[in-house]
């Protein structure tokens, strides 16, 4: 897995008079069964979130509100996606350490998940992380 595997994704965009409306089914524009939602939001600023890799889960990132940057980290390899759509996705593959920061006032951080929560399945040390990535 590489950052290289972590890609944009377009989600539907549905404008009228009254405004914008996203939506997301599942099998379309999303490349796993959606096992788990959460967000992060009241994010002070200047805080930075994730820190962890996973050896399991993907996960697809949203911005529905305002905007952050998300470093992505193969352990070779890095690159920061800002994301400031919510009618776009940030698919992170497995083996990807990442790092949120650069929050804007009342951001939101929509992830829909692979799988529930399951603490094993992190990596929150970032030299065992490379040491994992190393041999996958
Ligand atoms: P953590 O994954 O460290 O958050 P972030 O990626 O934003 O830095 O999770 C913070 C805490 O919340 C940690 O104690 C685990 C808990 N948590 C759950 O109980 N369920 C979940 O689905 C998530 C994502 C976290």
């Amino acid at each position: 897995m590489s950052v290289d595997d972590c890609m944009l994704v377009d989600l539907p965009k549905i404008t009228d008079q009254r405004g914008n409306l996203t939506f997301i089914e599942r099998g379309k524009g999303v490349m796993f069964d959606i096992r788990r939602v959460y967000y992060l939001y009241d994010i002070p600023s200047g805080v930075s979130r994730g820190g962890h890799g996973h050896k399991k889960l993907s996960q697809l990132m949203i911005a529905t509100s305002g905007s952050f940057d998300v470093l992505l980290d193969d352990g070779r390899k890095q690159r920061t996606v800002h994301l400031n759509r919510p009618f776009q996705g940030l698919y992170i593959c497995p083996m990807i350490w990442r790092e949120l920061d650069n929050f804007s006032s009342g951001s939101i951080c929509l992830v829909l998940a692979s799988d529930m929560y399951d603490e094993s399945d992190y990596y929150r040390n970032y030299s065992e992380f490379c040491k994992a990535a190393e041999v996958s």
